[in-house]
């Protein structure tokens, strides 16, 4: 239940704003005369980790992983996108990932970098450590559009999965392979993110 509003004056750079005081109710039961306050989210929520040893360390400018919130952007109603940069460690992602995914509720989550074949490239393997559903069809249209751009495509071995109720989506780690790997799957992350959800509705339909 909502029990109080109060006016927060501008400070600086910060703009004024309000601050809303909730009261949890018991039972849900809200007193004769009260309006139920709900909070509602638009949009969907972007987190993107940056895979490099090399950038996790302040010797390599990150641009793969503002890249992905760019390309997201473009193709999704984002209400946030948050940006993690780590050194190829898996346990360290693994951790990662089921906090964004299964504490935070991020809807979607893309890694880039670490899904080739150097020695600390572990991605993928960290990631299906912690994935439930893994998404095939996610990673044979990445797959398949990157092939169409060059054949080092095929030395890339990015998966892609659901955690909790996130999309999980590895991609390789230039900017490039970003654009070229996240608009093959793009269209369907919407529906997919529907769908695990527990939209009922009939897909035949359409
Ligand atoms: N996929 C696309 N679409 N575009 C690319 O430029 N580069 C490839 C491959 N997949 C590439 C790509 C290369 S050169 C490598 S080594 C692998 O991704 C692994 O990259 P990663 O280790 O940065 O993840």
């Amino acid at each position: 239940m909502l029990v109080g509003v109060a006016p927060v004056p501008g400070d600086g750079d910060a703009p004024a704003s309000r601050l809303y005081t909730a009261k949890a109710l018991e039972a849900g039961v809200l007193p004769a005369g009260q309006t139920p306050f709900a909070v509602t989210k638009k949009g969907l929520t972007l987190a993107w980790v940056t895979l490099s040893d090399k950038g996790s360390q302040g010797l390599r400018a990150d641009a793969a992983g503002p890249a992905i919130a760019e390309t997201c952007a473009a193709s999704l109603p984002l209400a946030l996108a948050q940006g993690h940069l780590i050194p190829d460690e898996p346990a360290e992602l693994r951790a990662l990932l089921l906090d964004l995914a299964v504490t935070q509720g991020f809807d979607c989550i893309v890694t880039t970098g670490g899904t080739g074949l150097s020695p600390r490239d572990t991605t993928p393997e960290a990631t299906l450590g912690v994935i439930e559903k893994r998404l095939p069809g996610f990673e044979t249209a990445m797959l398949m559009a990157s092939l169409s751009k060059t054949p080092h495509a095929m030395l890339s071995r990015a998966t892609a999965g659901t955690v909790g109720r996130a999309i999980v989506i590895n991609v390789p780690g230039s900017p490039k392979a970003v654009r070229e790997t996240l608009a093959a799957v793009m269209a369907a992350i919407p529906h997919g993110l529907d769908k695990l959800r527990g939209d009922p509705s009939d897909c035949g339909q359409g």
